[in-house]
């Protein structure tokens, strides 16, 4: 069987988890990492296989993937895609797909031009419940979409780790916000949103938590409640190592004829032991058998099959930049303190 050879431009928390889904695979091989940090680039390579480079440039040059899954930093996607584009090579972009409506038009712009699939990394499409909730929406079950509210709240960690680069909203609450696009593929006409300022704020620069009100052309709500300011105790413990922790989520969708209530808390399996209560994940990406399973490994499968077989990916760039496109507006509302027509985004 031939196996499609991909590489990684940045190997940091996501690139890991990414390459490792990928390359469980029977129809893919590793063969390359670049991370501006060597470090990172050389342990997974002496993990799984492949050539570790400093330089993303050089390592796609000399290596020529298929694939080029790029999972750096939010604001610096553009340009590894450019690269990988011009050199023919089919894109996995985690999500955001970059952080300014320029960036991705040109991305998009790039890969159209190549003749390159393009696919963003919004995960919650490829989680068996956010899934089940939009085929029930489509085919009618609870009638005219009406509103949705989704909460992701996470830990005061990620903070933490990402130390003031992005915000919430800009972060995690893209997720959902492509979730409720994707449930009412209606246009939006504006949104607004509050920041909450607490102890995030106080140590690492962004606000705690946001609320976030979209309303649609024909009338429709979304609220979105997004924040990582659980206290670390939420997931705080080490062992069972494959026991990873999450956050507080969930999804309620009204429709004119019924309502759907997801709580994606993963609380379907949980424990207490010495460190304290486990919460653990056994959905998105849980370890199994000491393989990543769950929402990531479907993600990169469909992705795969894209390629292997010729067939458009579930998420397209232009999903990647209307969700963006949302997440700006709500910037610019938290920024203004006003209600922002997504007329001023567009133009922007
Ligand atoms: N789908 C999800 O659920 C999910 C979860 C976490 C992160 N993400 C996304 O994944 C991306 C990466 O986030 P992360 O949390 O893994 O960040 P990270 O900081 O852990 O990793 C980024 C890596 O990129 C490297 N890097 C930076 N600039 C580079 C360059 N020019 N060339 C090569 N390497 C470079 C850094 O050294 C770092 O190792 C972001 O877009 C983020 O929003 C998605």
């Amino acid at each position: 069987m031939k196996r499609i050879p991909f590489a990684v431009v940045g190997a940091g928390f996501m690139g890991k988890m990414l390459v490792k889904a990928s390359s469980e695979l029977p129809f893919t091989q590793f063969i390359a990492a670049a991370d501006v940090d060597f470090e990172k680039a050389q342990k997974i390579t002496s993990e799984l296989g492949g050539k570790p480079y400093v330089d993303f440039q050089e390592m796609l040059s000399q290596q020529r993937p298929e694939v080029v899954i790029i999972a750096t930093p939010e604001y610096d996607h553009l340009t590894p895609t450019l690269y990988a584009a011009e050199l023919g090579c089919h894109v996995f972009v985690e999500k955001p797909i970059a952080t300014t409506r320029q960036d991705a038009l040109a991305m998009i712009t790039a890969c159209k031009r190549a003749g390159v699939k393009l696919m963003v990394g919004h995960i919650l499409r490829f989680e068996i419940a956010y899934a089940q909730v939009q085929a029930a929406i489509c085919e009618g079950s609870i009638g005219k979409f009406l509103s949705a509210y989704a909460r992701r709240i996470t830990t005061i960690n990620e903070a933490k780790r990402l130390n003031g680069r992005v915000s919430p909203l800009m972060y995690i609450g893209v997720h959902d916000i492509d979730q409720i696009l994707w449930y009412h593929p209606v246009a939006v006409e504006s949104v607004y949103a509050r920041p909450l300022y607490g102890e995030v704020y106080e140590k690492f620069g962004t606000y705690d938590s946001a609320w976030i009100v979209m309303e649609f052309k024909d009338g429709a709500v979304g609220v979105h409640e997004v924040g990582w300011c659980l206290p670390e105790n939420w997931a705080k413990w080490q062992t069972p190592k494959s026991w990873g922790g999450f956050g507080d989520v969930r999804m309620n969708v009204i429709g004119s004829k019924g309502n759907i209530n997801l709580d994606f808390t993963p609380m379907n399996l949980f424990g207490v032991g010495s460190e304290g209560w486990m919460l653990p994940d056994t959905r998105h990406w849980p370890a199994m058998h000491g393989k990543i399973a769950g929402a990531v490994k479907a993600e990169m499968e469909h992705f795969f099959e894209c390629i292997r077989d010729d067939k458009q990916p579930l998420v397209s760039g232009e999903d990647g930049l209307k969700a963006l496109e949302i997440v700006l507006a709500a910037e610019r509302s938290i920024t203004e303190n006003k209600i922002v027509n997504m007329g001023e985004i567009k133009l922007s």
